[in-house]
């Protein structure tokens, strides 16, 4: 029998070092470090995170590899984010992943972060099937909001994305106005879940049909908390959970009327969701009740491909391997990259 590609994903974009082996489009291991040190400063700082991920990436490649049973002199390719991300970062899987390919005279393949994130739906996953192209994708994290037709795996149109803060930011930024731990978004929707989501009304930003805007809701919910608390000192305590509920149910009828517009705009009805925040319970409830209510196929990856995970970068690394789609030693990490069309994959 012919020797598997094995191809080992390297992800440190932001504050998660990752490190993952791919077999043949089976996840052997996808190990995730995830830096602990910028709770206390309430998000994270970037010299801390490159700093981290330094320490982190020898150890986390290493499980990686112990956890697919296998050797470094195993692995056909290396695949890593070169972007987009904090540059400290970056540069830490950039260069570790130069190093270990060179040392090892094994091709190189950079990864697309966005993309990878959208590419997650099509890691193998028992009782699961991909979507079939074209279908929409809404990638919702603590970093990013974006709404992208996917055409093909590296045929992606951007259809618009968050003007200012991205809807994870605006669930840790409400959260710290009650005065929750970062990151606020498991515990925001821990709250809201047996609140009233009627109780308090918040306006929805008024953007582009398929941009997004969240900077206006935070500061919304700040106004709205320093009037009621100059009148009742104990306000935020009495009404903690009505507060999330309705912020939640403000944030997620907003992301639905989105993709709602994309939808209708484009004719396809398979709409794919990935990232941190789609572990929000609402917005699971709102793919579930759009399945029945408006017939649309939804689709959400364990939550293991949803956050920060280099699986997705050795999904993507298969993908580009097939296609014999390598990188140069020269390749630079790139803090902004634009969703270019075609894809400079
Ligand atoms: O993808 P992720 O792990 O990291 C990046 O930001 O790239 O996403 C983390 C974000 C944080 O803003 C966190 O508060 C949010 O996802 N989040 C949630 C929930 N779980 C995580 N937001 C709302 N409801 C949740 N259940
Ligand atoms: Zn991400």
């Amino acid at each position: 029998m012919a020797k598997p590609t094995y191809i080992l994903g390297i992800e440190s974009s932001c504050d998660d070092t990752s490190a993952a082996v791919i077999a043949n489009g089976k996840m052997l291991s996808n190990v995730v470090a995830t830096q602990k040190i910028h709770e206390q400063y309430g998000g994270v700082v970037p010299e801390l995170a490159s700093r981290a991920h330094q320490q982190n990436i020898v150890p986390v490649v290493h499980q990686a590899l112990v956890q697919a049973n296998i050797e470094k002199k195993d692995l056909s390719a290396i695949a890593f984010t070169s972007g987009p991300g904090l540059m400290g970062s970056l540069l830490v899987g950039t260069s570790f992943a130069k190093s270990l390919a060179m040392g090892l005279n094994i091709p190189l393949i950079d990864v697309h972060h966005m993309r990878a994130h959208i590419l997650a739906h099509f890691i193998d996953v028992e009782g699961q099937k991909p979507p079939e192209f074209p279908f929409i994708a809404l990638t919702i994290s603590g970093g990013h909001t974006q709404l992208v037709l996917v055409h093909d795996y590296f045929d992606m149109e951007l259809l618009g994305e968050t003007i200012d803060d991205a809807v994870g930011e605006c669930f840790d930024k409400s959260g710290k106005i009650l005065g929750l731990p970062y990151p606020g978004g498991p515990l925001f929707d821990k709250l809201a879940q047996q609140g009233n989501p009627k109780a308090f009304p918040f306006p929805k930003p008024k953007v582009g049909p398929y941009e997004f805007s969240f900077s206006g809701l935070k500061t919304a919910v700040l106004y709205f908390v320093q009037k009621n608390t100059a009148q009742n000192p104990n306000f935020i305590e009495e009404n903690i959970k009505d507060i999330c509920a309705s912020v939640q149910f403000t944030i997620v009828d907003y992301i639905m009327d989105k993709i709602k517009n994309a939808v209708r705009d484009t004719g396809v009805n398979r709409v794919a969701i990935g990232g941190g925040v789609s572990a929000n319970s609402s917005i699971r409830q709102a793919m579930v009740d759009a399945k029945t209510d408006l017939g649309w196929d939804t689709f959400i990856p364990p939550f293991q491909f949803c956050t920060d995970n280099a699986g997705m970068i050795a999904m993507v690394g298969q993908l580009k391997y097939e296609r014999e789609n390598f990188a140069g030693y020269e390749l630079h990490a790139k803090a902004r990259m634009p969703f270019t069309r075609p894809a400079e994959i």
